[in-house]
């Protein structure tokens, strides 16, 4: 199972200031030497965390695979077209969230999301869609080229009865392996952490969790290095 770690959140606690500490390039750095496989970042249009001076740097330290997130919005594709990530991660973008609040209507945007998709490839950067768990979703973007998905586990997280729990865990293994099925690449994230992440690194079609908010939050406690360590620990087990 490989962990991708997401660096936004220290870049959150920076913008706190508008300083310059602590710095997500240096979180990557150690993120990296603790077990971490890529790092995943994402730029928002408004730039309320990770900058556009981040990417850049983090392009150079994430050497093996940078993540970048993204929405499909013309300003964005411009910039990872130039800093080259080995995939963009597609996610739907309103200003007003918190954080990324569901997958992308994959079937509704499906011409838009072609495009950029071709835009991408011909460009050597793989693309992944993060969708809901839903065979929708998954069918389109197998048929619109997309080289992997990203399952929104937030349902899953947020479950408050074991049998919702089991409900939406049911429902990530079913998608899971009907995209691995349609050849597509499968990650999966979000919510994650030290408590729920477990029966989500046993899906075995699963081949990538990308976990930011749990890590940082851990990291701030005990350490990036350690936290990132005992993640893997979990998902390794
Ligand atoms: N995957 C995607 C596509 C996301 O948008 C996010 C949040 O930025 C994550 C994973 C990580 O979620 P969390 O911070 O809750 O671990």
């Amino acid at each position: 199972m490989k962990l991708g770690v997401n660096v936004d959140h220290i870049a959150t606690i920076r913008q706190a200031r508008n300083g310059s500490d602590p710095d997500p390039v240096a979180a990557a750095i150690l993120a990296l030497l603790a077990g971490a496989d890529s790092i995943v970042c994402h730029l928002r249009e408004d730039r309320r965390h990770v900058q556009d001076r981040d990417v850049d740097l983090l392009r150079q330290v994430a050497h093996n695979r940078l993540n970048l997130e993204m929405a499909a919005a013309q300003e964005i594709i411009e910039k990872a077209l130039i800093i080259k990530p080995e995939v963009v991660t597609l996610v739907p973008e309103r200003r007003e969230e918190l954080t990324t609040e569901g997958g992308l209507d994959v079937v509704l945007q499906s011409t838009k999301l072609k495009g950029v998709i071709e835009t991408f490839n011909s460009a050597g950067i793989e693309v992944s869609l993060f969708i809901n768990p839903e065979m929708a979703a998954i069918r389109e973007a197998a048929k619109i080229g997309a080289q992997a998905v990203e399952l929104h586990t937030g349902i899953y997280a947020e479950s408050r009865s074991e049998n919702a729990r089991q409900l939406a865990l049911d429902e990530l293994t079913n998608a899971a392996i009907a995209a691995a099925k349609m050849g597509l690449f499968v990650a999966a994230g979000h919510g994650l952490n030290y408590f729920n992440v477990r029966p989500v690194a046993q899906i075995q079609q699963i081949e990538e969790l990308n976990i930011g908010h749990s890590i940082i939050a851990r990291a701030a406690m005990v350490g990036m290095t350690k936290a990132v360590e005992d993640m893997r620990y979990l998902i390794d087990r």
